[in-house]
């Protein structure tokens, strides 16, 4: 390899580098996620909808959404708008992509984010899918923002002290279903 060949290539490199970078930070989720994507099965997902009475009327927050099967079968059978947050951008691709096959690009929005750093406060009802202590970690957020009547609904976790209105046994699955109280 010649001088000049070598130079022409070192230019190349480093001038392609910012974009590799850049590519690189965006497939990275900002923080290793909190906990690893396992998705609800389907009947879980109707199950979790129906107990919280979902309707078109309705902004149903997925936290945590994986590839967005809450918020998508949310829109696309009872009409409600669906917002689904995932800090992985793996999943918010997947997300991105059931959105557009289910054709509720008008109703959903995915976002890319910490969970815990979004602003729930137009949800008139929240999915969970995580931890028992994220849960427990989570709730006073819930308790701040959320309005008095919104709904809580956790496939599998309950949430500490905070009994729930209802449990139900889905398949072998635990789903837990609470309401925000008056403040
Ligand atoms: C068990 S999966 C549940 C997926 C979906 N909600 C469902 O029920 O099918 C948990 C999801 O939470 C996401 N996650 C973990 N920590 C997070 C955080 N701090 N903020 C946003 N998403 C997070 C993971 O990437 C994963 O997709």
């Amino acid at each position: 390899m010649t001088l000049r060949i070598f130079a022409v290539l070192m230019t190349m490199l480093v001038a392609n580098a910012p974009v590799a970078w850049a590519q690189a930070a965006q497939e990275a989720p900002a923080r290793r996620p909190d906990v690893i994507y396992v998705p609800t099965p389907e009947e879980v997902v109707e199950a979790m909808l129906q107990v919280a009475n979902v309707t078109k009327n309705d902004i149903v927050y997925d936290l945590g959404c994986g590839d967005g099967r809450i918020p998508v079968t949310a829109a696309k059978k009872y009409g409600a708008r669906g917002i689904g947050i995932d800090i992985d951008p793996q999943r918010i691709k997947e997300a991105n992509e059931n959105v557009a096959k289910n054709n509720v690009g008008d109703r959903v929005k995915i976002i890319q984010g910490d969970l815990f750093e979004q602003n729930l406060s137009e949800a008139t009802v929240v999915t969970l899918y995580l931890l028992p202590s994220l849960n427990v970690k989570l709730m006073p957020k819930l308790m701040k923002e959320l309005k008095p009547g919104t709904r809580v609904v956790s496939h599998a976790f309950d949430m500490g002290d905070w009994k729930p209105e209802k449990e139900m046994d889905v398949n072998g699955r635990k789903v837990y279903f609470w309401t925000i109280p008056k403040q």
